[in-house]
């Protein structure tokens, strides 16, 4: 009797098989048309808005962005895709499921650090793993080919090998704790204005020189698990339609062996999306599917091009956590976690100026000004925004590590800062916007001037999705930031004393006019939640500052070769948001709106202004250190090269090697601490 009812049992069980690594064909013949589709279009936004009525699906983790459908009877779990790439971006609820927020892209590729960023990729993936995440919607890797694009501190460079490299340690990093990454977004999503509906129009050399480059690069060495096609057009079709980007450059000519995802967009021609290749639809609609089913049924859609779709999504959701049914703890180290953030934070940061100012000496009291410097910017807004634990001001940072602030200034502050009037007015998705700037009546610095040991003045700003940044009080300063500036270094200055300015930013800014002023400016990016320890830790001296940017900083707005032809506050606040949650605006055939010529070409950043920083504020890799070092280069008789870098100063540091072909980057390096008078040999190419 037993032996019968076991073959019984195993009758019904080979009817239905239940999916595993190396069942998907079988699983593939097993599923209905309507499964098939449901597979490739995400369960809504359940998650993110943590409505169950939104989803198909239990909403799992409030806040992820995305999920895809299951299908119980074959054992297809649903599995979770949530946002970065500054941290993971979930909500933390009652049960105070915070992530941390690690500093933004820009920062972190400043670092030239590999190592860094490969453990800020495992840090992330870790959280990942422990919230139930499956796959985190990072790295950000558009090249930053103008300076205003929103989105910029997402992203790395300038400069498609540095974005690769970086992204590939980002990817590594985060894929080692077996959680997926998505690279985004694939391609030429370089401006924010009606990111929905813009066309780039590029030609194939820049296109396969700068803007797929970096993609190539990590696509080949890490091996993302997906990729995200973004929402722009490309060349006048959508890159999510586009077989070209996403079949033949992406996987035959590259070897792409995961999923693309869309990014988060309603309609497009639904035929066309997954005969080009872009496997799975996100958020996802009902009527995607049924348009599947349609299409199918009456031959507009081959059911073979569904099924190579289906199967990249068995194939990823078979390598997730969830499939392997990881029993996540919701309580992730983070502790050590912000450890990791504070180191990459000083890592990535850019000493600009110093004229004997740092690191500070005999300096205890401070008179701190700027808004920002009492409620630093950790990141900036929109997808990338973090719901962290925490933010460690400049304020705080500076009183963890023993120094006094001036009590008046910062009473002025507070009382400035507790009306919400007093904000920048403008359009944020989602996150905090920057404080306007308040001004201070030089009675009072003249006041903090006598009683203080030296002046910090930190200068913000505050960007994200859905909007590009306009020229005037945004990249130039506004005339109470330039006040500010003048009277503090005049007054301090009168004194004998230094003022050092931070610049707690997302994207570059306008410093010619200015940066004689003070006798020091620190490049902080917007740095995550440990930012204040991490800016005091390279003020102090604790940390050698050994950041080098990676975009070029100009004089001024119209040296940039694309100036021309980017949206420079074209669009109003209405129309962001329209075009952000609609598809895109109807094409009227507006010029850096509907359509943008990239007629700079290949005269993006250094590859125009050159490596020399005779016509800019401060060019591509420009960072000082406390330090000085001399570099030797040799060659190997295979060709190889090799950087001997020796410690000439007198303060521990680290040095970047960079090499350059052609005046082009083509490889880069980065030494331990060494100690004063100590060599390494950085191995390139
Ligand atoms: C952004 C993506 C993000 C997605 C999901 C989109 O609006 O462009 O970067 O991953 O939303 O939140």
């Amino acid at each position: 009797m037993a032996a019968i009812l076991a073959s019984l049992l195993c009758l019904a069980q080979n009817k239905t098989p239940r999916l595993g690594e190396s069942n998907i064909d079988e699983i593939i013949q097993e599923l209905t048309l309507r499964e098939k589709a449901c597979l490739v279009v995400g369960s809504g936004l359940g998650n993110m808005l943590d409505i169950r009525m939104m989803s198909s699906e239990p909403v799992k983790v409030s806040g992820a962005a995305g999920t895809t459908r299951s299908v119980e009877r074959l054992g297809i779990p649903s599995i979770v895709l949530s946002d970065g790439p500054a941290g993971v971006r979930i909500k933390p609820g009652r049960k105070n499921h915070f992530c941390t927020g690690f500093p933004v892209g820009s920062l972190l590729a400043c670092s030239w650090d590999t190592e860094t960023v490969e453990a800020v990729g495992a840090a992330m993936g870790n959280e990942a793993l422990e919230y139930g995440v499956d796959v985190i919607l990072a790295p950000g890797m558009n090249l930053m080919r103008n300076p205003l694009c929103g989105r910029n501190f997402e992203y790395y460079s300038e400069d498609p090998y540095l974005s690769g490299k970086i992204a590939s340690a980002f990817v590594r990093g985060v894929q080692s704790q077996g959680v997926g990454t998505s690279v985004k977004h694939f391609a030429v999503n370089s401006q924010e204005t009606n990111r929905l509906g813009n066309n780039a129009i590029v030609d194939e050399e820049t296109l396969r020189e700068l803007y797929l480059k970096g993609f190539e690069i990590v696509v080949k060495e890490a091996q993302p698990w997906t990729v995200m096609s973004s929402y722009n057009k490309l060349n006048g079709e959508y890159t999510q339609e586009s077989r070209w980007l996403l079949t033949e450059v992406l996987r035959e000519e590259w070897g792409f062996e995961g999923l693309v995802v869309s990014d988060w967009t309603f309609m497009r021609n639904t035929v066309a999306q997954i005969a080009a290749g872009n496997d799975l639809l996100e958020p996802g609609l009902k009527k995607q599917i049924n348009q599947i089913v349609r299409k199918v049924r009456k031959g507009e859609l081959d059911e073979s091009q569904l099924d190579i779709c289906v199967r990249r999504v068995l194939e990823l959701v078979v390598k997730t956590p969830t499939f392997k049914n990881y029993e996540y703890s919701n309580a992730p180290d983070l502790k050590v976690h912000a450890a990791v953030a504070r180191t990459a934070a000083s890592d990535g940061m850019v000493l600009l100026e110093n004229r004997d100012a740092l690191p500070m000496e005999e300096v205890r009291n401070i008179a701190l000004f700027g808004c920002a410097s009492y409620e630093l910017i950790p990141g900036g807004t929109g997808s990338g925004n973090v719901n962290r634990p925490y933010v460690v001001n400049l304020s705080d940072g500076l009183v963890n590590a023993g120094y006094r602030l001036d009590g008046q200034l910062s009473s002025i502050y507070k009382k400035y800062m507790s009306k919400k009037s007093n904000r920048r007015k403008g359009y944020v998705m989602v996150g905090q916007s920057a404080w306007s700037e308040m001004s201070v009546d030089v009675e009072t610095v003249r006041s903090a001037a006598a009683s203080d040991d030296m002046a910090i003045l930190t200068l913000s700003r505050q960007a994200g999705e859905g909007q590009d940044r306009a020229v005037e009080d945004d990249f130039k300063l506004n005339p109470t930031e330039h006040q500010l500036i003048e009277d503090v270094c005049r007054e301090f200055h009168a004194v004998g004393k230094k003022v050092v300015v931070v610049l707690n930013v997302g994207g570059v800014i306008e410093t010619a006019s200015w940066k004689h002023l003070p006798d020091a400016v620190l490049l902080a990016w917007q740095p995550g939640q440990e930012g204040g320890n991490a800016i005091v830790d390279v003020l102090s001296g604790k940390v050698n500052p050994s950041g080098r940017l990676s975009m070029t900083w100009p004089l001024d707005y119209s040296d940039v070769p694309s100036s021309a032809d980017f949206p420079a506050g074209e669009t109003t606040n209405s129309a962001a948001v329209s075009t952000a949650m609609l598809g895109g605006s109807k094409d009227k055939g507006r010029r850096n709106i509907d359509y943008t010529e990239y007629r700079e070409g290949l005269n993006v950043g250094y590859r125009y202004f050159g490596l020399e920083g005779l016509n800019v504020s401060y060019p591509f890799g420009y960072g000082l250190s406390y330090t000085t070092f001399s570099q030797e280069l040799s060659s190997a008789a295979d060709g190889s090269k090799a950087v001997r870098v020796t410690n000439t100063g007198s303060i521990p540091g680290r040095e970047v090697v960079m090499l350059y072909e052609e005046g082009i980057l083509v490889s880069f390096g980065k030494t331990r601490l060494l100690a004063p008078g100590e060599s390494q040999i950085v191995r390139l190419l």
